[in-house]
């Protein structure tokens, strides 16, 4: 047998095409599993870690929620709720618990903004944390994992940053959802003409 040959550039881009063009996000509440394994996670992040990064500075991380550790994050999503809303209704509290329990793989990603780099300003490290995830979103495609992003405000609580052990200049940004997906949504994707225009210079 002779070995296999890569493929071509062609057929490369048909594969990158079909694979961006054919993912969607699957929320969490329809994500079951079973989840990607520890190899097929290893496989995610580290596509992650592909992405365009200006100086290498690694600007982001992310921070795996082990699921023995799920009812502590529920207990973070109830304190949050409680902190933005004292009176917050037993049932408003139940359901800020139970986002803590849906998807069988769960991720935060964490933007670092320090130490600051004067050609590395935050925007380009919010860009490079995003095409990490977009890397990680098309890898569980790719292995046939629904996923997504979502954030919520009780990401933005300082208790949430202390119980992560967010350093300073850190930032959590969002979660990463991954799972099997129990139904497909797709959305209608823009066309290129409604993403790009030509530049004219001003007079
Ligand atoms: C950083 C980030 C956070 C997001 N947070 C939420 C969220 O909390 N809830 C939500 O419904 N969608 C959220 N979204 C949007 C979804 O992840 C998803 O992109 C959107 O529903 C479009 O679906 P698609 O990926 O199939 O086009 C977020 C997107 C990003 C980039």
């Amino acid at each position: 047998m002779p070995p296999p040959q890569p493929p071509q550039t062609s057929e490369l881009a048909e594969l990158a095409l079909a694979l961006i063009t054919s993912r969607f996000s699957v929320s969490p509440k329809r994500l079951a599993p079973p989840g990607p394994s520890a190899l097929q996670l290893q496989c995610m992040v580290e596509a992650a870690g592909c992405a365009p990064d200006h100086e290498l500075l690694r600007p982001w991380r992310l921070v795996r929620i082990a699921p023995a550790q799920r009812a502590a994050l529920g207990d973070l999503f109830v304190r949050a709720l409680l902190e933005r809303d004292p009176a917050a209704p037993l049932p408003a509290q139940a359901q800020a618990r139970d986002k803590a329990f849906r998807a069988p793989e769960l991720l935060l990603a964490v933007a670092r903004l320090e130490p600051v780099h004067a050609n590395v300003p935050p925007p380009e490290r919010y860009v490079a944390l995003g095409a990490g995830l977009m890397n990680l979103l098309l890898a569980a495609h790719g292995q046939g994992f629904g996923a997504m992003l979502t954030s919520g405000l009780a990401l933005r609580s300082a208790h949430f940053a202390q119980a992560f052990g967010l350093d300073r200049g850190e930032e959590a940004v969002c979660f990463v959802a991954i799972g099997t997906a129990t139904e497909v949504r797709r959305r209608r994707r823009p066309s290129a003409n409604e993403l790009m225009t030509e530049w004219s210079p001003s007079p």
